[in-house]
């Protein structure tokens, strides 16, 4: 199989990997980059788990070959705390119940961030859009959607992206599957 080099912008770092031409995204990130909160699903497009952030735009990583992806911008689960601190969306989560089993989190939780980054006042409808891709067999998504809004709510009121201690995120998205 060929391979090709390619240079993506990881959570703020550049790096540069070869790949075989047959990769998807989903296993350049978990397994060439080490990046294992992207949750690996049903590697058909309809469960939401391996979505990150791509130049903007919530994108499923089982659908994206790994060659276009040269070049790109891409924010994972493990970009989202900053020193030490949580992204609003993670503390909510938490605060809220939003998390149960943790599998579907680190996809529902980048499927919103690219949500706020748009529309930082989003109605309940807007988030249920949002997320409509992700499906989640634990919560019942009243949780989530509430979790989504609070954060909103946070990021609004003092224009910061982070709020509260890392260590917290990194259980709540590997302790179950790493
Ligand atoms: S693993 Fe990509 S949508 Fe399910
Ligand atoms: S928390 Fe278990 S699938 Fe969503």
């Amino acid at each position: 199989m060929d391979k090709a080099k390619i240079k993506l912008k990881v959570n703020g770092s550049w790096r540069e990997v070869e790949t075989r031409s047959d990769r998807i995204l989903l296993d350049l990130l978990r397994e060439e980059l080490g990046l294992t909160g992207t949750k690996k699903g049903c590697e058909a497009g309809e469960c939401g788990a391996c979505t990150v952030i791509m130049n903007g735009r919530a994108v499923l990583t089982c659908l994206i070959p790994a060659l276009k992806a040269d070049g790109a911008e891409i924010t994972t689960i493990e970009g989202l705390a900053d020193e030490g601190r949580l992204h609003p969306l993670q503390q909510a989560f938490l605060e809220k119940g939003a998390v149960q089993c943790g599998y579907c989190t680190p996809g529902m939780v980048l499927a919103a961030k690219a949500l706020l980054d748009e529309n930082p006042e989003p109605s309940v409808e807007d988030v249920k859009r949002a997320i409509s891709g992700n499906l989640c067999r634990c919560t019942g998504y009243t949780k989530i959607i509430q979790a989504v809004r609070a954060a909103a709510e946070v990021i609004r009121a003092d224009g910061s992206e982070t709020a509260g201690p890392a260590e917290a995120t990194k259980q709540a998205r590997t302790a179950v599957h790493p």
